[in-house]
């Protein structure tokens, strides 16, 4: 591919990966992400529509946008969402097509999602135990959730499970969790709180995911896997089946391997999670515009892609004072 084709950053990161949020709503309320009574949403009719997408994911994988991930808010709450599936993956450009999903409606949506041709699937759960479940996501929908991830499985899914560790709420299941991963030789990858929400900063239940990674290698013997441009570091968990990995963008912070940009659901182009810096393309797209201004657009909100968060230079420390840390834009609104 020749350097025109390409997306290349300030930095000389190339943007090949893209995060698409189709809807900014969510029927969960996790503690770590919104606040009980919700937070003001876009109107369903500023939405790009599923034309307007797969013209944005065909034009962004001229420039070598390979890997297309679904995100929300809750992404199985947009009711084309099986047919933005199957749109996207008749794009050429489209080397995988993903999804991150709270799961809690999988049970149906695994096989129509399967068939339109998703690749695979990142579910959040983050307790094993129903009542601790309800606690970090408001609603009692611990079932639901654990028969959309069997549906997953028996749909055939790689499927890796995000659990975000909350200082004295989920600390004592991180090895329930290991051995999760092993018996069902899936991915487990624990994360890092991040100040990402609307729910205001809370570095009390921030818990060092190199802690969580310390538990683990009491009990299991885990073998290094090569990161690429991953947000986690992942690890085989030896004589059985399973991965565990560990996603920490505050205290061990991977901006310099970004290779991602983000779009949400009315179109407004993002280039880093931790930064409100935005390009809204959803009025281009809207009046068909040109690839050429689309194109031109897309480049530069590559361009202006931040080096980094506030972190980058200076990883958190659990000593770090709360006046330091500033608040990032809700994850749900832009694709988390
Ligand atoms: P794969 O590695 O392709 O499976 O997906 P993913 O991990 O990128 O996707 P997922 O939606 O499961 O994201 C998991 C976590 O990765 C998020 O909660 C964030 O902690 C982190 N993450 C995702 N995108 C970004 C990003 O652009 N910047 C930073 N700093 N962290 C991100
Ligand atoms: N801190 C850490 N992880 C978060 N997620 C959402 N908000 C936060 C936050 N403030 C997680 C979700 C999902 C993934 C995309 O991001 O649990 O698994
Ligand atoms: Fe919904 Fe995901 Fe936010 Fe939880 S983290 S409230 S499931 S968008």
């Amino acid at each position: 591919m020749s350097e025109k084709q390409t997306l290349v950053d300030a930095f000389g990161r190339r943007v090949t990966n893209l995060r698409i949020s189709l809807t900014d709503r969510c029927n969960f309320r996790c503690v770590y992400c919104m606040p009980p009574e919700g937070v003001p949403l876009l109107a369903k009719s500023r939405y790009l529509s599923v034309d307007e997408i797969t013209r944005f994911v065909s034009v962004i994988g001229r420039l070598g946008v390979t890997r297309v991930r679904l995100t929300g808010g809750e992404p199985l709450l947009r009711k084309e969402v099986v047919e933005i599936v199957d749109s996207l993956r008749r794009v050429d450009s489209v080397y995988e097509l993903s999804m991150t999903t709270n799961g809690s409606m999988l049970a149906s949506l695994a096989t129509p999602l399967k068939k339109a041709g998703l690749d695979r699937l990142n579910i959040s759960l983050d307790s094993l135990e129903p009542e601790r479940f309800r606690r970090v996501t408001l609603y009692s929908q611990f079932g639901r959730v654990r028969s959309g991830i069997d549906a997953a499985l028996a749909e055939g899914f790689p499927v890796k499970l995000n659990v975000v560790v909350l200082h004295g709420i989920s600390t004592n299941e991180i090895i329930d969790f290991a051995r999760m991963a092993s018996d069902h030789n899936i991915e487990v990858r624990f994360l890092e709180f991040m100040p990402l929400c609307g729910t205001g900063w809370r570095p009390d239940l921030v818990y060092p995911i190199g802690r969580v990674r310390e538990i683990i290698e009491q009990r299991f013997d885990l073998q290094e896997l090569p990161r690429d441009d991953k947000p986690a570091q992942t690890f085989s968990i030896a004589g059985g089946g399973g991965k565990v990995g560990f996603i920490a963008p505050l205290s061990e912070p991977f901006c310099e391997n970004c290779s991602r940009i983000r779009i949400s659901a009315d179109g407004r182009i993002r280039p880093c999670l931790f930064s409100d810096y935005e390009v809204s393309i959803g009025d281009l797209l809207r009046t068909h515009a040109s690839e050429e201004r689309l194109v031109a657009a897309i480049r530069y909100a590559v361009a202006n892609k931040p080096r980094g968060s506030q972190f980058a230079d200076e990883p958190f420390t659990s000593g770090r004072r709360d006046s330091e840390v500033s608040m990032g834009p809700n994850i749900r609104s832009i694709g988390g």
